[in-house]
């Protein structure tokens, strides 16, 4: 009786520390996210041997099915360092990194026994790829996301646009007579899903392809409860139709600041996976810029790279990389200890807020001229420095009513040459207590002193 009630109490316990972890709300769970800042998006692939579109290369016909998976006996993975990338990424200021575990043409980077269209079976690499991605990231304490394409035109019961032979052998699944092939695809989808998360345990899971079907025949909403039922802390993209948790502009960083967390993925080049003949990469600067530009809007970046078949990252990718990780490096205070900053109007340029919001950080793309003009702070001014250098520069309030509550501008001394970051300075405003903005049309000064 005795050990009966003990059991009975465990039970409870346990119970009640699932249910608690299930409880999880979206803040909560975002909670990293949000705070991320740089994240590394790999898309790794057999479209590298031959620089060809990932995916889509098939799709639009440029090659034909078989040729396309004829890459994989070339994909060799034979100096890929899970390690040696992790601690790139570390060193960068990455926080998380995304790897394509399955793009839209199916083939899978781990050991997966749904299919056997994997890296294992079908190419000299002989490996799971995804396991040694994820212990390394995890031993450099960066947060693992896997992209999963739900699309899969691979799949003998997924319908293609393109010619494609026989694929069933591939798959192992019986033939389920009371099945339709629309609901054993999603079982196939399901198993692949399922069989990531309980393997690796994701922080993440990146969605993509959501836009070929409905979210009813995703069966998006019963989708997203079993992803936090396997693993009640992952984070999801927005590709999963509305069940997303945060949203994914991609390419053209937005004008307007987005609602909600977000991320902004980006190519350096204009192709996703390794395509040696795109030599259009962007400029470092560019890259330093949209970062700033993300996180003064609250978002963070993941940045793309596409690495090599056999595992190595170009060398125009190390660099764009190793650039903006100076960058930060630099500029650690105002990255990570920031949020969003200013609303539009106060200063012609991005800005970030540190936590409590008693520092502003500027940030300058040019080198200014005259002075720098910040508008609409009601608070004193403690002190104004550059970051990295920490010339200290002398500002004067001009103009305004602060009887008023109307403050003027801020004329700040502009900085030395030499203390003017090659790519964007930062300035940092020290207040004297908690921001208060000015946020008026402007009136008339009623009452005059
Ligand atoms: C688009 C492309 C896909 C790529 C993804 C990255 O959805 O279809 O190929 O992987 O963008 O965000």
């Amino acid at each position: 009786m005795k050990y009966f009630k003990i059991i009975t109490v465990l039970v409870f316990l346990v119970a009640n520390q699932i249910s608690a972890q299930e409880k999880l709300t979206k803040e909560e769970r975002l909670e990293w996210f949000k705070d991320a800042k740089l994240g590394v998006f790999i898309h790794w692939g057999y479209y590298g041997v031959k620089g060809i579109g990932e995916s889509w290369s098939m799709y639009h016909k440029r090659i034909s099915y078989d040729d396309y998976m004829a890459q994989g006996k070339e994909f060799t993975a034979k100096n890929y360092d899970p390690e040696a990338w992790a601690k790139l990424f570390k060193k960068i200021g990455a926080r998380y990194a995304v790897l394509t575990t399955k793009h839209h043409d199916g083939v899978a980077l781990w050991d997966t026994k749904f299919s056997h269209l994997n890296v294992l079976e079908k190419t000299p690499a002989k490996r799971d790829l995804v396991a040694p991605f994820v212990a390394a990231l995890r031993k450099e304490n960066l947060k693992v996301g896997l992209y999963y394409s739900l699309i899969d035109w691979s799949h003998p019961d997924y319908d293609v646009v393109f010619p494609r032979p026989n694929t069933r052998k591939n798959y192992p699944q019986k033939k389920q007579n009371q099945l339709s092939p629309w609901q054993r695809f999603l079982k196939f989808n399901n198993g692949q899903l399922k069989e990531l998360s309980d393997t690796f345990k994701p922080d993440l899971f990146w969605f993509d392809g959501d836009w070929e079907k409905s979210s009813e025949q995703w069966r998006a909403q019963s989708l997203k409860d079993s992803l936090l039922t396997w693993n009640p802390k992952v984070v999801v993209n927005s590709r999963l139709k509305t069940y997303g948790d945060y949203s994914t502009p991609e390419q053209g960083i937005p004008v307007v600041r987005p609602d909600g967390a977000w991320e902004f993925c980006m190519t350096m080049n204009d192709n996703w996976g390794y395509f040696p003949s795109d030599t259009n990469y962007k400029p470092k600067s560019q890259i330093i810029r949209t970062f700033v530009e993300v996180i003064a809007s609250g978002g963070n970046l993941l940045l793309n790279i596409g690495p090599k078949p056999d595992g190595t990252i170009a060398k125009e990718q190390v660099e764009r990389l190793e650039a903006l990780g100076d960058w930060i490096r630099k500029h650690e205070t105002a990255v990570f200890n920031s949020k969003a900053g200013l609303p539009y109007g106060h200063f012609y340029g991005p800005t970030m807020l540190n936590k409590d919001e008693t520092k502003i950080y500027l940030a300058l793309f040019d080198a200014p001229k005259n002075y720098i003009s910040l508008k609409g702070i009601q608070n004193k001014v403690k002190s104004i420095k550059v970051v990295g250098s920490n010339q200290e520069l002398s500002f004067e309030r001009n103009g305004g009513a602060a009887w008023n509550n109307i403050p003027g501008i801020l004329r700040i001394e502009i900085p030395q040459e030499k203390n003017l970051d090659p790519n964007v300075t930062i300035i940092e405003v020290e207040l004297e207590d908690a921001l208060k903005l000015y946020r008026g049309h402007g009136n008339a000064v009623e009452l005059n002193k």
